[in-house]
């Protein structure tokens, strides 16, 4: 299965001519990539030119759109947001859900993550979910961090399956969650501080989170590691086969860090 590689640009560059310099690093031959699949997540005002960038000709590269987030509500009056249609008819093809920036900064609960997911299939858009536990919970131990975890799950997923109604009802959903979902472990204290989680713990959660999706909500669930990702330790995420891919953040607006972290990909 091709692993899945997914830049989080989150509030950088500063201009589009800083962006369509990161993009022109992907379209470098010695970094071009044909395996895995990439997810570019720019933020909101560089989705159109980019599309437009990535859409050329004599482009070469198999580089997918997301978005750092969506709005709940289908349309209406709600200054300052982006619905999942707008993201939709822009080609957008992914969006970032629950990231643990936007639950701490803009105060996003699960139940709104839950909303969020809710439209964003509704739309036909692909989810990127973010779970994770902060520091305290690590600390207490893998059993309190599983506990939160599910927990997590269990709420933003919430309504999503819904087990009572006819088997038809059960399968659409279960079918778009199958195709559209996928998980991303983030544990927060891991998120721009450079101490990222050990391979092997990162294993065990995201077994978890398997066992927790399978087979009742998802079959086969996806689920990507993320948190002080960079071009040294992307290879021993990726090199697990129960781990489905990264979320890189910091290092995907870093030239230097990004033309590495191409080269190894072309490595793996
Ligand atoms: P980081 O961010 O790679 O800078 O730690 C990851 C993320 O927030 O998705």
């Amino acid at each position: 299965m091709k692993k899945i590689i997914a830049f989080n640009w989150k509030m950088s560059p500063s201009s589009l001519k800083e962006a369509e310099q990161i993009i022109k690093i992907f379209q470098n031959p010695r970094s071009m990539i044909h395996d895995p699949r990439l997810i570019i997540c720019p933020p909101f005002i560089f989705l159109q030119p980019l599309s437009k960038l990535l859409k050329t000709k004599n482009s070469k590269l198999k580089i997918h759109l997301g978005a750092q987030d969506v709005f709940w509500a289908k349309q209406g009056a709600f200054t300052g947001e982006i619905s999942a249609s707008m993201l939709k008819n822009l080609g957008v093809k992914y969006v970032i859900i629950g990231h643990s920036e936007r639950r701490k900064w803009q105060n996003e609960t699960d139940e709104i993550i839950n909303k969020k997911i809710k439209i964003a299939l509704e739309t036909g858009l692909k989810i990127i979910l973010c779970v994770g536990e902060n520091l305290s919970v690590r600390k207490k131990g893998i059993k309190f961090v599983k506990q939160f975890i599910k927990s997590q799950l269990q709420k933003d997923l919430s309504k999503l399956c819904p087990y009572g109604t006819s088997r038809e009802a059960r399968q659409t959903t279960n079918y778009k969650l199958q195709t559209n979902l996928i998980v991303a472990y983030e544990p927060i204290w891991a998120i721009g501080t450079g101490n990222y989680c050990d391979p092997k713990d990162a294993v065990e959660v995201v077994k978890f989170i398997k066992q927790t999706l399978n087979p009742k909500v998802i079959l086969n669930s996806k689920v990507l590691y993320g948190g002080s990702v960079n071009s040294k330790n992307i290879k021993d995420y990726l090199k697990y086969k129960e781990i489905d891919g990264v979320l890189v953040g910091g290092a995907s607006v870093d030239k230097k860090e990004l033309k590495l972290i191409l080269k190894n990909l072309n490595a793996i």
